[in-house]
């Protein structure tokens, strides 16, 4: 008998909206459930797929361009679904992906400005239909998520872009929720941990119902 496909579930928002914090909840909510689950993020997951993160997150002399960012940010992509997330789907597992193509239409589409049409095409070359089953969605103003990225030690190139970026960034998570209303649930990370984490808690319920 076959197993049944395990779920797709997805976190994004912008940088220090708490993503390692609230997965780690999402984790223990599925070890107590006894949900058989892999935990792994974007860009990257696979050996070769952290290589190409170190690519995208370094700062580097020669500047990336925005072309290059968004063919990288899609071959680590293709490598961790074909060596790492089907297989695990297939398997009947959940996989916890911290990020994923969501994070393409924000951060290459809305923050860098490349043409949505493209990122479909690529979209649609490296997963086909695969999407996620479930996305959680932190928002939070991005000045407060830069004030806490900071904190926490030097910056990477994305986190050195303007606030204007991330605003761009977190507006386009808010379209996307906003356009598949299904799939995506937005949580307001400005408010105390302890609600995040019941919001956090009713968006699971409510979405696994949905979705099982
Ligand atoms: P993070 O995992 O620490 O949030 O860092 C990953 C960075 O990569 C973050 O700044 C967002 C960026 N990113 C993209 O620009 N496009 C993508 O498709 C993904 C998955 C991440």
């Amino acid at each position: 008998m076959n197993k049944k496909r395990g779920l797709f579930l997805t976190l994004e928002g912008v940088e220090g909206v708490g993503k390692s914090t609230n997965i780690e909840f999402i984790t223990q909510y599925l070890e107590q459930r006894g949900i058989e689950f892999i935990l792994t993020r974007e860009p990257g997951g696979t050996h070769l797929a952290e290589k190409i993160r170190g690519l995208l997150l370094e700062v580097h002399d020669e500047p990336l361009t925005e072309l290059s960012e968004l063919l990288l940010v899609f071959a680590a992509r293709a490598q961790h679904l074909e060596r790492l997330i089907k297989p695990a789907l297939e398997q009947g597992k959940w996989v916890v992906c911290d990020r994923f193509t969501d994070a393409t239409f924000a951060y290459q589409g809305a923050g860098r400005g490349l043409d949505l049409a493209k990122i479909s095409v690529l979209q649609s070359m490296v997963q086909g239909k695969l999407r996620p089953d479930l996305t959680i969605i932190l928002d939070l103003d991005p000045a407060i998520g830069m004030q806490r990225a900071i904190h926490r030690g030097s910056l990477d190139r994305f986190e050195q872009e303007k606030q204007s970026f991330f605003e761009r960034v977190r507006t386009a998570y808010l379209k996307i929720a906003a356009a598949e209303p299904q799939r995506c649930l937005v949580i307001d990370a400005s408010k105390p941990l302890q609600d995040v984490k019941t919001d956090l808690l009713a968006a699971l319920e409510r979405g696994l119902a949905a979705i099982n």
